[in-house]
């Protein structure tokens, strides 16, 4: 398959990049700096330029961009908005955009996270994203057309990111890294849609 990764070039891609390549696959990395394509999730004329170079794929996987932290005293309905752009309408655009440009039968694969379903302190924003990546997910799957799927992974802090991100979240239990590459690998090469899995550790 010919598959795009947004977001390859980061902590999950680093991992999901080699192992969709040790299975046959022909994958082209995106990344706002990093990769073989750039885009950038805030821009729709870039997500529109990334699928004309790349022609008709068979699947698009994004682990890309992240919510921010917030403040919920100081949060603002504005903050709040600016904080969904990349994440949640950056990754809808790439569905949205991508629908009419990839495969018959194409799969998407986008990631959202753990606050969709667990409140954390300073999490509002990236519960919300998450939150609306599922709900976009069960809705964009029964109205693709042309056969194409979507699913979302939803994962807890990942392996590889327990050193950065555990003074941040702390108690938190990882989910390891060869658990959450099999959900990606799974999702590119099964045959489900609608799927919000949770990762979860
Ligand atoms: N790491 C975790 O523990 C964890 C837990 C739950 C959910 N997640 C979610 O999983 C996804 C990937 O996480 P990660 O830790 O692998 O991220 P990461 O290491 O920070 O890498 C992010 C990747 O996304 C690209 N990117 C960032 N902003 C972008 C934009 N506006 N347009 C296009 N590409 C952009 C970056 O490309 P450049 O470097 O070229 O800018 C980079 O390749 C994120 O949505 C994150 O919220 C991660």
């Amino acid at each position: 398959m010919k598959i795009i990764v947004v977001g390859g070039g980061g902590t999950i891609g680093q991992r999901l990049v080699p192992a969709l390549r040790s299975h046959g696959h022909d994958v082209v990395v995106a990344g706002r700096t990093s990769g073989d394509l750039h885009v950038d999730l805030l821009s729709h004329t870039s997500i529109e330029a990334m699928y004309r170079e790349a022609g008709a794929v068979d699947s698009v996987v994004s682990v890309a961009a992240h919510g921010l932290l917030d403040e919920f005293a100081a949060l603002t309905a504005d903050a709040l908005h600016e904080n969904t752009r990349a994440k949640f309408f950056g990754q809808a655009d790439l569905v949205l955009t991508g629908q009419h440009h990839c495969a018959d039968g194409a799969s998407f694969t986008l990631t959202s996270g753990i606050f969709a379903d667990q409140a954390w302190p300073h999490a509002t924003g990236g519960g919300v994203i998450s939150g609306a990546l599922h709900s976009f997910t069960l809705s964009a799957a029964i109205e693709l057309p042309r056969g194409m799927r979507i699913n979302v992974v939803s994962p807890t802090m990942v392996g590889d990111s327990t050193e950065a991100f555990s003074p941040r979240f702390p108690g938190m239990r990882p989910v390891p890294m060869d658990e959450l590459v099999t959900h990606y690998l799974d999702c590119v090469e099964g045959t489900d849609t609608g799927r919000i899995i949770r990762a979860y550790g």
